[in-house]
C-alpha cells in the first residue's frame, strides 16, 4: 500500500443515498484472534477489508492459522467478506516485533497462546500514536490466572503452570477493552472459575464474549461490568457474525450533520452507540430508527455546539472524539471537548485549524469555537480516527482539500471514498 497516498475534496456538497455500514475492525480483530484458541473451524462473517485485518492476518498465519475466503453475497457490493480460519496445531508461539509493531491489537495473541499452548513470547506492541498505552493491566490479569511473566529484550515473555492457567478472581484497575478481551480468551481454557470485576463494556467485547459461547466456553455476565468465565477444558468451531460498526456507523452521521442531506446508514445498530447520537439530535440533527438502519437528517446548518467528555462505554466514544471535534468547528457556540481515555489524543487539533478551526486545548480539555465557515486545505492524517476527521472536514469546507498519508484510513474505513461519492460527495483518492 502507498504510504504517502492522498485524497483529494471539494467541499460543499450535501451527502444524499444509502451508506452500508461494514463490519466493525475492533469486533473483528478480537475474534479473528479467537480462532487460536481452537483446533477447529472457525468462520468469521462480515468482516471488513481493511488493512489491520489483512495485517491480522498476516500474524495469525505465523501461527500457524489456515486462512481461507468463502464466498457471501456481500454488503451491496461494498464490503464483507467470509473468512474462515483453522488451526489445528499451533506452529509457533512467537510474535515477533516485525508483526507486532505495526497494529498494537496483535499483542493481544498473548491470551490464546498461553491458554492453549501454555507459553508466549510476543513483542511488545506499536500501533496508533495516541498516548504511551502500556500493557500492565494484561499482564496482571495473566498473572492471576497462574502465569509467571517475564520482559526480555522487548518481548513478553509468559509461562502457564504446570497443567495450564487456572481460574481466579481479578479487577481491572480502569477499563480495558485489551484487557477484558486477553483475560476473557485466556480463562476459556483455564481450570475452574474466572471472575473479572471492572470488564470493559463495549460492545465488541459482547460480541467476542458470544463468539466464545458459540465454540463452547461457559460465560456470563455479557455485557455486564462482571464477567464470570467457567474453563472448559477445548473449544470448538463456529459460524459467527462481525458486528457492524459502530465508530464507522458514528463517523458518517456527524459527516451528514456537517454537510446537511439525507442518508441511510444501512445496518447500522444505534443501541450501539446512544450516548454519540443523543449528542448528535441535541446538536440539531435529526435521527430516525429504520428497520434497514438508521438514516440521518440534517439542514446543513451550523450545529448547536453541545460539551462531551469521552467514557467508556455506554459513554461517548473516544473513537469518535475526533470526528464530533470536526463537527463542532463550524457549531454556533463554543463547544468543550474532554479526552478522558487517552492523555495524547489531540493531534488533529492542529490539523483541523488548516481549515480556520479555532480549537484552543488545556491539557485534556479541547475549547471548539465555532466558525461560519471553514476552508479547504492540504493537512496530514496522523491517526485512524484523526484522519477522517479531516475528511468531515474537508467535505463540509469551502474549496479544496486534500489529506495526505492515508494510510491510517485504509486501517478502518472499508471502501471510504465510494462510500462518500456515491451520495454525492466530491471526494477521490489520487494516485501517486
Ligand atoms: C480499544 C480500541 C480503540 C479504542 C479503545 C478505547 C481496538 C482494536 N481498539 O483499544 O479503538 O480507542 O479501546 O475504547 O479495539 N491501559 C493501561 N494499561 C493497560 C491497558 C490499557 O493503562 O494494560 C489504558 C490505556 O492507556 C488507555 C485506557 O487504558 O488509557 C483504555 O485503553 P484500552 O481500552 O485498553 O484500549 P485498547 O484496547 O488498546
Amino acid at each position: 500500500m502507498d504510504k504517502m497516498g492522498r485524497i483529494r475534496i471539494a467541499g460543499g456538497n450535501q451527502l444524499n443515498g444509502e451508506i452500508p455500514i461494514s463490519g466493525a475492525k475492533n469486533a473483528a480483530l478480537p475474534l479473528m484472534i479467537a480462532s487460536l484458541l481452537t483446533s477447529e473451524k472457525l468462520v468469521l462473517n462480515n468482516v471488513p477489508r481493511l488493512a489491520d485485518v489483512r495485517q491480522l492476518q498476516l500474524i495469525l498465519e505465523n501461527h500457524g492459522v489456515g486462512i481461507g475466503a468463502q464466498n457471501t453475497p456481500g454488503n451491496k457490493g461494498l464490503g464483507g467478506q467470509t473468512l474462515a480460519f483453522s488451526t489445528p496445531a499451533i506452529t509457533n508461539t512467537c510474535a515477533p516485533y516485525e508483526l507486532v509493531s505495526a497494529m498494537r491489537a496483535s499483542f493481544w495473541v498473548i491470551g490464546p497462546l498461553l491458554a492453549r499452548e501454555h507459553g508466549a513470547r510476543v513483542s511488545l506492541p506499536g500501533g496508533c500514536a495516541i498516548g504511551t498505552r502500556p500493557v500492565d493491566f494484561f499482564l496482571d490479569g495473566l498473572r492471576a490466572l497462574g502465569a509467571e511473566i517475564e520482559i526480555d529484550e522487548g518481548y513478553v515473555v509468559a509461562k502457564a503452570p504446570r497443567g495450564g492457567l487456572v481460574g481466579a478472581k481479578l479487577r481491572f484497575p480502569k477499563v480495558s477493552v485489551g484487557a477484558t478481551h486477553v483475560v476473557m480468551m485466556a480463562a476459556t481454557l483455564a481450570s475452574g472459575t474466572t471472575i473479572i470485576e471492572n470488564a470493559a463494556q463495549e460492545p465488541e467485547v459482547g460480541n467476542l464474549a458470544r463468539c466464545l459461547v458459540a465454540m463452547g466456553a461457559k460465560i456470563s455476565g455479557i455485557d455486564s461490568p462482571r464477567l464470570v468465565i467457567e474453563g472448559v477444558s477445548s473449544l470448538h468451531g463456529a459460524d459467527f457474525d462481525v458486528l457492524p460498526d459502530r465508530i464507522e456507523t458514528g463517523t458518517y452521521a456527524f459527516a451528514v450533520a456537517m454537510t446537511g442531506g439525507n442518508v441511510l446508514l444501512a445496518g447500522a445498530r444505534p443501541e450501539t452507540l446512544r450516548t454519540a447520537l443523543d449528542v448528535l439530535e441535541l446538536t440539531g440533527t435529526t435521527l430516525q430508527e429504520e428497520e434497514g438502519g438508521l438514516r440521518v437528517i440534517a439542514s446543513g446548518q451550523r450545529a448547536r455546539a453541545i460539551d462531551v467528555e469521552t467514557q467508556p462505554y455506554p459513554g461517548f466514544p473516544t473513537d469518535l472524539q475526533a470526528q464530533y471535534m470536526a463537527l463542532m468547528t463550524r457549531s454556533t457556540g463554543t463547544a468543550k471537548i474532554r479526552e478522558t481515555i487517552f492523555e495524547n489524543r489531540f493531534m488533529h487539533v492542529a490539523e483541523l485549524a488548516r481549515f480556520g478551526a479555532r480549537i484552543s486545548v488545556e491539557g485534556q480539555v479541547a475549547r471548539v469555537a465555532g466558525v461560519i465557515e471553514l476552508q479547504g486545505a492540504q493537512v496530514m492524517a496522523t491517526d485512524l480516527r484523526a484522519s477522517v476527521s479531516l475528511v468531515i472536514a474537508g467535505l463540509a469546507a469551502k474549496g479544496e482539500t486534500i489529506v495526505n498519508r492515508i494510510y491510517h484510513l485504509d486501517r478502518g474505513f472499508e471502501n471510504l471514498e465510494e462510500k462518500l461519492s456515491r451520495c454525492g460527495a466530491d471526494i477521490s483518492r489520487l494516485a501517486d
